[in-house]
């Protein structure tokens, strides 16, 4: 059995009250894994929620094997090719490793890692949009590292990537709220480009721009 603890918990950010958003890895009965950006719930005592729709493959996956990897990155480039599964390129790729206690892989090379099972599977007359899993820590991988500064750029590239997924799910349902989304996607790529022009940031916002013009004709 791993030793964590709240206040460890606490210091790798996980602060009761807040969601926080990782990278979860999950597999299919087939053995087939996946990796999607997927915020987690910190609730009191630091018991940790999954909120998957149940359209992911994520939500898929835990109903058929009800254990994921919680990969902590702050890459901002990692949150857009997990999200959309960009691969095959030196800049758009990710590769698995294998877990120490749990089937999904980890995601190589990310900063800390929560191996988890799933308390209580959901049977499917119980299944709600999101749905939720309650998370039993099995295993707490944190290689220390260098404090970092806080930078404007990677908050906004994470977030243009946030609501580019919310753009493709929501263009055809809700076009006022896609609207808005992309108002501000086009704004955080001109901050990027002031604050950060040549780096992984400006890179993930002008990949973003162009994805969700590709994907929604009339934006
Ligand atoms: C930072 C971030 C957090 C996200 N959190 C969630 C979430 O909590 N639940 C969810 O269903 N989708 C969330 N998404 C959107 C999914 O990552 C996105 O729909 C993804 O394509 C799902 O992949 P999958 O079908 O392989 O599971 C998030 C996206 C980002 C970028």
């Amino acid at each position: 059995m791993v030793s964590f603890t709240p206040s460890s918990l606490r210091r790798m950010g996980f602060v009761p009250g807040t969601v926080v958003e990782t990278i979860l890895t999950t597999i299919a009965s087939d053995g087939t894994p996946n990796a999607a950006p997927m915020g987690v719930w910190v609730h009191p005592g630091s018991n940790l929620v999954i909120r998957p729709y149940a359209e992911t493959q994520t939500a898929k996956n835990l109903l058929e094997v009800p254990e994921a990897v919680i990969n902590i990155t702050d890459d901002s480039r990692i949150f857009f090719n997990t999200a959309f599964k960009r691969r095959g390129t030196d800049t758009e790729d990710f590769f698995f490793d294998p877990s120490k206690s749990v089937r999904p892989p980890r995601l190589r090379g990310m900063l800390g890692y929560l191996e988890v099972e799933i308390e209580e599977p959901l049977k499917p007359q119980e299944i709600e949009n999101p749905l939720e899993y309650e998370c039993k820590i099995k295993e707490v991988d944190a290689p220390s590292r260098l404090p970092q500064v806080y930078s404007r750029a990677r908050f906004a590239a994470i977030e243009s990537v946030i609501h580019a997924t919310r753009i493709v799910a929501l263009s055809d349902s809700d076009p006022d709220l896609t609207e808005r989304l992309y108002r501000l996607v086009q704004e955080y790529h001109s901050l990027v480009h002031r604050i950060a022009p040549n780096s992984v940031h400006s890179g993930v916002v002008d990949d973003v721009l162009y994805l969700v013009k590709q994907l929604v004709y009339w934006l």
